[in-house]
């Protein structure tokens, strides 16, 4: 994120705090049809055009640093293994043997000299997913080996973040990040390890949770301490990004600026937060603000310069979603003496005995005291939005609801769902469920 970028940024917040309206000429939102969030038609769209075509995260590079290591890969509702080749390049198979249909892996997490599938003993390459070896080769008449592999999907790793795609004529990951990967930089996403991973099952559809993170109108009702609330939701600023994916700049409020020791909002510090180790290029505005980034479709992460998390979103059923979120810290040795004085403003986490994870069997918790205090602040945030979140799902479904209206606040949802409708295909929505394609021209390019 450079000078000018936050500069712009803090001059946007002004005018956010300014402004008596939305902004002259922005358009009306008719409501967003409930039938996205509750309809059979809906999820089956989503399922043929949205999941099998879209960049999502898988893990991270270090989570598989030798040569044949490798993970199981669920929460696209597909079997995949992502694997380390003899190469040292990192790439993605379907676990599925071409021989009657067996994983050819069991375990979760591993490493391996060959995916030999254990049902007959047929035996792939870790790095091509070629057929190398097949038991009684003599019956098959015809076998042409060269025509089973393992069948591969894309792999591409950005900053040692692993994403996978089903569809091998997507842009390539980097065009898919846009800008986000150069305005992230300042992360230093190579160095960093993974601390904690939590996930939870919430009885909702995969959007409600995806939507309670684009937007922070709701931030001041349910996660206020004793009245007092962290953010000020009306300086908010938001930067619709290509591809469905946005950015949220949040001010502190009054109070949570006299605790950062900032004179007003955008009184920006090198604040350090004791007691972690820092990542020493986050710029300020980010160490003095709530910044977000969303990453369409099932991707969110609210920033910090001591370590943040990665918030993903997995549609199990229509009316299920496993949100899952992993923390990354400078990889480096934090101290664990002083109390963190942190303020808290992002999301938490609760673990449940259901809701364990693939990235949760990789690695357990390696948590100080002072990030063992950040998780339960976490986790308690997380906790209120969960509690929020569970009976939308029914209420959504009630003959009551009408349909659901969103304000300029709450822009960064309307721009998701109209990415959503350019990746199922606008015509293929019907006219009653599409929401209009109104916000091309605010998005930055
Ligand atoms: S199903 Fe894999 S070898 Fe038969
Ligand atoms: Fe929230």
């Amino acid at each position: 994120m450079d000078n000018d970028l936050v500069e712009r940024l803090r001059t946007e917040m002004r005018y956010e705090f300014e402004r008596t309206a939305p902004p002259d000429g922005f358009p009306a939102f008719h409501d967003i049809p409930v039938g996205r969030h509750i309809s059979d038609e809906f999820w089956d769209l989503e399922q043929a055009h949205l999941w099998p075509k879209v960049w999502v995260l898988a893990g991270r590079s270090e989570d598989i640093p030798g040569v044949g290591d490798y993970f199981l890969f669920d929460d696209l509702r597909q079997p995949i293994i992502v694997v380390r080749g003899k190469d040292a390049v990192v790439r993605a198979f379907y676990n599925t043997c071409q021989h009657r249909g067996a994983p050819v892996v069991r375990e979760q997490v591993g490493s391996a000299r060959a995916f030999r599938c254990q049902y007959h003993s047929w035996t792939y390459d870790i790095s091509s997913g070629a057929l190398i070896n097949v038991p009684d080769e003599r019956d098959f008449v015809g076998l042409d080996k060269a025509e089973r592999c393992l069948q591969t999907l894309r792999c591409e790793v950005w900053d040692n973040w692993i994403f996978v795609n089903q569809d091998h004529e997507a842009p390539s990951l980097a065009d898919w990040l846009g800008p986000i990967a150069p305005q992230l930089a300042e992360l230093q996403g190579t160095s960093l390890r993974t601390i904690a991973r939590r996930s939870e099952v919430v009885a909702c559809n995969w959007k409600i949770t995806a939507e309670a993170f684009l937007e922070v109108y709701h931030f001041r009702h349910i996660h206020s301490r004793n009245g007092d609330t962290l953010l000020d939701n009306r300086g908010a600023t938001m930067g619709l990004l290509p591809n469905g994916s946005s950015r949220m700049i949040t001010p502190f409020s009054k109070s949570a600026c006299a605790a950062f020791g900032m004179d007003d909002w955008d009184d920006w510090q090198h604040v350090v937060t004791p007691g972690f180790a820092d990542i020493a290029t986050v710029n300020d505005m980010i160490r003095c603000t709530s910044s977000a980034y969303s990453l369409f479709p099932n991707l969110i992460t609210p920033l910090a310069a001591y370590g943040f998390p990665f918030i993903t979103f997995w549609p199990i059923d229509k009316r299920t979603t496993r949100i899952t979120w992993t923390h990354y810290a400078p990889n480096s040795a934090p101290p664990n003496s002083a109390p963190p004085n942190s303020a808290d403003h992002d999301c938490k986490t609760v673990p449940s005995a259901d809701s364990e994870s693939a990235a949760e069997r990789r690695a357990g918790d390696v948590l100080t005291p002072a990030w063992q205090r950040r998780m339960d602040t976490f986790d308690q945030i997380m906790a209120e939005d969960f509690a929020n979140l569970a009976p939308m799902q029914r209420s959504l479904e009630s003959p009551a609801m009408r349909g659901i209206p969103i304000n300029y606040q709450e822009r960064r949802i309307w721009h998701f769902h109209e990415q959503l409708d350019r990746m199922i295909g606008i015509e293929r929505v019907p006219p009653e469920l599409r929401v209009a394609q109104l916000l091309d021209r605010y998005v930055e390019r």
